[in-house]
């Protein structure tokens, strides 16, 4: 392919803090809703938690050591509220950011660029027990903790999301129960949903002054809907499953509001929204953040929801999802055209595959490789097309705890061995570090 990647693009591999530090109770660090969800039996697949995970609050240098033999030039993570304001408001511990420090400078060190993720789905417990984000003094909580974290750290990290994937908080965790805190209620799935962009827009101008110079931005989930048929009650029904999926959260952050007919497809109670929510959403930001994996496939069923189809013949990752590059360029050149995104970057983008190592040690994972090569085309397509993309950040460095999953499902480009908490590169590890050197401007 005719490379289109700009010579600062930002080549990095993502992580989140509850994936993959462990130490749940060290330096200070208190009860976080995963914490809990993972101790009720039956949330979680294996039985698992993150209570060990990668065992990365130990193992940080060997990982980042790990990231730097890629060559990478970026590298995204996320910081644990209940590490650095354990009671969700109030006191700060001070060692819940010296871990992020020490990080952080020894990132730089090698480097690599620190883009540090605000929320990442660990909410402490405490702040959910007085009713988490559908209460409206969780944003405000989340304005002081980002003002903590970003004095501290705002000199040095120049990269800052503020939030990953609101939809699935909002969905996932309180609407079909799959995720912490694992309600099954509408109207709280809404509140949730709108307190969270509130917590985002107001997070933006703190950030700002905390860390001049800095991109801001947040992060979006998207799954692109496409109609099973040319049909027009097919078409209709994906464009049903778009709003819900894709719009919602896309169109406030453009300054475009909530779609009508987005509450009433879910929710009989529509969110509180204050005077002047809608404008502190739509805050100017640097970038859009885009996790990407699939696309749906979505078919009309009589007096009846959406249904989702699977395509004969096409290939599916370890989570059922859909291989379908075509739908990340598509959405890329959507963001860009019908929404005027300015700058956006991939901020996940990977595969689960059930990798285990040959008899040699090898884990030759050529689906992922394969899928990684397609979507970074895909890219390198979009970016011919016009669209600015900026960077991309691959999920994931390590294979992790993957949520209600547990361990079962690997996106690691390396794999880990739980019982030792061995590292080993998989090929497609390797292979990404070649097309990224292969990318990097010629050193002099
Ligand atoms: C995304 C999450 C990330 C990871 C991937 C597979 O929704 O942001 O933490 O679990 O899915």
């Amino acid at each position: 392919m005719n490379k289109q990647f700009s010579d600062n693009f930002k080549w990095g591999v993502a992580t989140s803090a509850y994936q993959i530090e462990g130490a749940i109770h060290e330096d200070g660090r208190s009860e976080s809703i995963w914490d809990r969800f993972a101790s009720i039996p039956g949330n979680i697949k294996d039985g698992s938690s993150g209570a060990v995970a990668c065992d990365h609050y130990h193992r940080w240098e060997q990982d980042l050591d790990l990231v730097a033999s890629l060559d990478l030039n970026a590298y995204r993570f996320s910081i644990a509220w209940p590490r650095i304001i354990p009671t969700g408001r109030g006191a700060v511990n001070e060692k819940g950011l010296d871990f992020y420090d020490r990080l952080v400078d020894s990132l730089l060190q090698r480097g690599i660029e620190p883009c540090a993720t605000l929320y990442h789905w660990d909410l402490p417990q405490a702040l959910q027990d007085d009713g988490g984000w559908a209460n409206r003094a969780t944003v405000e909580a989340f304005v002081a903790y980002t003002d903590a974290v970003t004095r501290r750290l705002g000199d040095r990290v120049k990269f800052w999301i503020t939030i990953n994937e609101p939809w699935v908080v909002a969905v996932i965790g309180n609407l079909w129960g799959q995720h912490a805190p694992g309600l099954h209620d509408p109207s709280v799935a809404a509140q949730v949903g709108h307190h969270l962009l509130v917590a985002h827009g107001q997070a933006v101008p703190v950030i700002r002054a905390n860390s001049p110079g800095a991109e801001v931005g947040i992060t979006l989930n998207f799954t692109p809907a496409y109609p099973a048929s040319d049909q027009l009650t097919d078409r209709l029904a994906a464009a049903q499953v778009d709003l819900f999926t894709n719009q919602w959260f896309l169109d406030p952050v453009f300054g475009r509001g909530y779609s009508d007919g987005l509450w009433h497809s879910f929710t009989a109670n529509p969110p509180q929204i204050q005077p002047g929510d809608m404008e502190t959403i739509a805050v100017p930001t640097d970038f859009l953040g885009v996790n990407f994996y699939s696309r749906s496939v979505v078919r009309h069923v009589e007096d009846s929801q959406p249904q989702f189809v699977q395509i004969p013949g096409a290939t599916y990752t370890d989570t059922d999802w859909e291989v379908y590059p075509n739908a990340l360029y598509d959405l890329l050149l959507r963001l860009h055209r019908d929404y005027g995104a300015q700058k956006m970057y991939i901020t996940e983008n990977g595969a689960a595959f059930s990798d285990q190592p040959d008899a040699n040690g090898y884990i030759n994972d050529e689906q992922r490789r394969a899928y990684l090569e397609n979507h970074l085309a895909a890219c390198n397509a979009a970016i011919a097309q016009g669209v600015p993309l900026a960077g991309y950040y691959l999920w994931s460095l390590l294979d992790n705890f993957e949520w209600g999953e547990g361990y079962a499902k690997r996106f690691g480009i390396t794999y880990v061995d739980y019982a030792t908490q061995k590292r080993t590169l998989k090929e497609s590890g390797k292979w990404y570090g070649e097309f990224v050197r292969a990318n990097l401007p010629v050193k002099v």
